[in-house]
């Protein structure tokens, strides 16, 4: 049976078979996402020319080091495709998205892209987005307000469970935008497009990682091979 790796790379591959000589390509983040990057590093070794547009420096760093070219979003503020991981995908392609603390870039870039192809394994699948904790990028400055209000938004549609700040090691987990991330544990997301909305009139909140009406694909992997997902 292949393990995670291998179903990761299968997706990537995939997703990889799709892009096409001259494409401007959103390039996603987390560890699906640097599949991706490897498979498309083969390719461009190949004679497969395309622009990247990274949705974060650890994904830069990585393109660098692999030879995958990428410019900032601004000198290629439109893309043909984005290929992207998830956390959760769940009914209609609504994604939860952030694990790794990008969602803001990872979101600019979907929604810059004509096309967003999501990558991942089966686990990610569900029949319900909210087990795994939705990252809410905040502004550093009075986060305690915007955690209460948080909690106020959440209650009135019912939501309950733990906030909690993003750390690193000793301190808090900064974003490439410098700001906090809170992973706010509601277990059940019913009405995702209704706490989208709630979370960003919440001052504080830069960003959250519902992305809602962005993918136009999942490719997933399991042990039975690859499966596609429209929305
Ligand atoms: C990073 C993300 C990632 O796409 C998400 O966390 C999935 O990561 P992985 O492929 O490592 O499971 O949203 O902000």
């Amino acid at each position: 049976m292949a393990d995670a790796a291998e179903l990761k790379t299968a997706a990537a591959r995939a997703a990889a078979d799709e892009i096409r000589d001259g494409m401007r390509v959103g390039i996603g983040t987390g560890s699906t996402a640097e599949a991706f990057v490897r498979v498309l590093a083969e390719r461009v070794s190949g004679g497969l020319s395309i622009v990247g547009v990274a949705t974060s420096e650890r994904t830069e760093a990585l393109c660098r080091a692999c030879s995958v070219p990428t410019v900032p979003l601004d000198e290629c503020p439109e893309l043909d495709v984005t290929v992207d991981g998830a956390d959760e995908i769940g009914p209609g392609l609504a994604l939860i998205k952030g694990g790794g603390g990008a969602l803001l870039r990872e979101k600019i870039v979907a929604s810059a892209s004509k096309r967003m192809i999501v990558i991942a394994d089966g686990t990610k699948v569900v029949e319900m987005l909210g087990a795994f904790p939705l990252p809410i990028e905040v502004n550093g400055f009075g986060v305690f307000a915007t955690y209460l209000q948080i909690r106020k938004v959440a209650a009135s549609l019912g939501l309950s469970g733990d906030i909690t700040v993003r750390k690193a090691g000793e301190g808090p987990f900064i974003t490439d935008g410098g700001h906090l991330i809170l992973d706010a544990s509601f277990r059940r997301i019913p009405d995702p497009e209704a706490l989208s909305r709630a979370l960003l009139d919440v001052p504080g909140v830069v960003q959250h990682g519902l992305f809602i009406g962005l993918a136009s694909e999942a490719i997933v992997a399991g042990s039975g091979g690859l499966s596609r997902i429209k929305p």
